[in-house]
């Protein structure tokens, strides 16, 4: 049976938002370039899940990877977050709309578990609410019956992780939410998953961000290191323990954003001075 033990966890993850009609063949390409890390949603409106899937089963047809080199994550989204192509009958209890995303996000995907599976984000900005803690629980449900290994939530603010805590609910493996440099790169929902073990996964790193990318602290860093702002950007987030997502469509920024984790010249030049410089460049 899947668990959390033998998660082995990527580096990076592959996002594939916002692909549409590209979706297969973009992340066919990703796992050629190297990605084994895979993040969609069962949210028609924003990912083609059933197109990732026919990536993966490309991919094990040609031999380039096979399930258990990957880590596959996925998401529920409530009713307000998708448009009329709903992965469950809105009539039914969220409880219920939980079991039948998962059983649908598991048929698009070939798969009989994904290694993550996300909460896309709470019912309110505000706060956690009772609609949440009742999908937690079938999430959780979800997990034990084998059909995760871990759990995470997405969008989330301090405060909800706080309110998750003092419910006494179990916590996520993973937080992923936007990542903005002006909030100190998220850095009190990132203090939270310090405390916890919990692992911060980042989006939107470069286009949240595009002031910093232009920064001559980063374009000093990147000339130094021989890289690009991007990856400058990248091996950062990796520094400061986070596990960062990129949706690239090109084929040479793949590449490039794959190799920034592991550059000899940035890991010379990013030492815990300049990480620090950057963590607190912009808020
Ligand atoms: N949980 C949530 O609510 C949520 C929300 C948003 C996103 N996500 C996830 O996060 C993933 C990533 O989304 P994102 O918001 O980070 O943005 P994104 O859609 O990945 O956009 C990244 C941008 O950066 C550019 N880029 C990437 N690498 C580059 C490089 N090396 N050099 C130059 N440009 C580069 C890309 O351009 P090119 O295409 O030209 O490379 C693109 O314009 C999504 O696909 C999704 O899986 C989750």
């Amino acid at each position: 049976m899947p668990s959390k033990q033998n998660l082995s966890l990527p580096s990076f993850l592959y996002g594939t938002a916002w692909k549409e009609g590209h979706t297969a063949a973009l992340t066919e390409q990703a796992l050629r370039v190297g990605f084994r890390g895979i993040d969609t949603a069962n949210q028609r409106k924003h990912y083609f899940e059933a197109g990732v899937g026919e990536a993966l089963a490309a991919a094990y047809r040609s031999g380039i990877v096979t399930r258990a080199d990957l880590f596959l994550q996925t998401k529920f989204t409530y009713q307000r977050g998708q448009d009329h192509r709903l992965p469950y009958d809105p009539k039914a209890k969220l409880s219920e709309q939980v079991t039948q995303s998962m059983a649908s996000s598991l048929e698009h995907l070939g798969t009989d578990y994904v290694d993550s599976y996300v909460l896309h984000g709470p019912s309110s900005g505000y706060g956690w609410t009772k609609d949440d803690s009742e999908v937690w629980e079938a999430m959780v449900q979800e997990r034990d019956a084998g059909r995760a290994r871990v759990l995470g939530v997405s969008n989330v603010s301090l405060l909800h992780l706080q309110q998750m805590e003092a419910l006494h609910l179990e916590l996520p493996v993973f937080v992923q939410n936007r990542c903005f440099a002006v909030q100190g790169w998220d850095r009190d929902v990132r203090g939270f998953c310090r405390e916890h073990k919990i692992t911060y996964q980042g989006f939107s790193l470069l286009t949240a961000n595009v002031e910093v990318l232009r920064h001559p602290l980063i374009g000093g860093i990147a000339m130094q290191a021989s890289a690009t702002p991007m990856q400058v950007i990248f091996a950062f987030s990796q520094k400061v323990g986070m596990l960062p997502l990129t949706g690239t469509t090109s084929a040479e920024h793949m590449h490039q954003d794959l190799v920034s984790l592991n550059h000899a010249g940035l890991d010379q030049v990013l030492t815990p001075n300049a990480v620090d410089a950057i963590e607190s460049l912009a808020g």
